[in-house]
């Protein structure tokens, strides 16, 4: 069947050559019967208001907690539990809530999950430790990332920790590729139909961020797709 796309980089709708599911400007969720439709849909997508943003859909269902969960936010929280300092641990943007039982099969302390999807309850108070995983990669601009970010740090009780973990730039610019997800503002739409964005971080933006966010004492961890950023509150 003949089908048309339209090349982000050019704006202007075209015949797809590609063979099955290889056109590097994306998969059949951008790909339209007419140049009409191809150049509507465009238009459609690169509105702002147009574009339906759902990132709570970019919440996987785990069979296990998170690779930050596991290497480093549950390591900080077993130390308080068996010093028996106060742990009490927020999990913001917590999804469906794998870690949040991962870090209650702990058996000390207090664990919450906040989302404003999967588990919109605001938890109250201060928390020593909050982590917020793979939160920041969905949300669609540097100013709103920051926004969450200070306000996920609110939270924090003085002298408490923070990991902030995300994709990181290299990974989302390779699934990019592969995938022919169409570039918007300073990432990807990887799914138009469900409404999803991707913007994998720099080390440098992600230490701005924890920067600007008022985030203190600042270490950065790379892992293999990812990067986890600690830091700490002073006041
Ligand atoms: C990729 S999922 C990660 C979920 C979970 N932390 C995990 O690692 O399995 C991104 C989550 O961020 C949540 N989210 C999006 N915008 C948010 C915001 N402004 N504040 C808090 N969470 C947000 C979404 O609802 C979604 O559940």
């Amino acid at each position: 069947m003949v089908k048309y796309h339209v090349n982000p980089k050019t704006g202007e709708p075209g015949l797809c050559g590609a063979q099955a599911n290889n056109c590097p400007f994306g998969g059949g969720d951008v790909h339209y019967p007419t140049k009409e439709a191809a150049r509507s849909a465009y238009e459609k997508t690169m509105a702002a208001p147009a574009f339906n943003f759902k990132p709570h859909l970019t919440a996987i269902s785990r069979k296990t907690a998170s690779y930050p969960a596991k290497n480093f936010v549950g390591g900080h929280l077993r130390q308080l539990v068996d010093s028996g300092k106060p742990s009490r641990l927020l999990d913001y943007g917590c999804g469906r809530g794998t870690d949040v039982e991962f870090y209650r099969s702990f058996g000390g302390g207090e664990v919450y999950g906040y989302d404003p999807h999967w588990a919109p309850a605001e938890p109250e108070g201060q928390f020593n430790v909050v982590a917020m995983s793979y939160v920041l990669n969905v949300v669609e601009s540097k100013e709103k990332r920051l926004e969450v970010l200070k306000k996920a740090s609110a939270s924090l009780a003085p002298g408490g920790e923070m990991f902030v973990s995300v994709r990181s730039h290299s990974t989302i610019e390779k699934e990019a590729a592969k995938n022919g997800w169409t570039p918007r503002g300073d990432g990807y739409i990887t799914s138009l139909q469900r409404g999803t964005f991707q913007k994998g971080l720099t080390e440098e933006e992600l230490q701005q961020l924890g920067a600007e966010a008022g985030l203190t004492d600042l270490k950065l961890i790379k892992h293999p797709d990812a990067l986890t950023l600690s830091g700490t509150k002073i006041s």
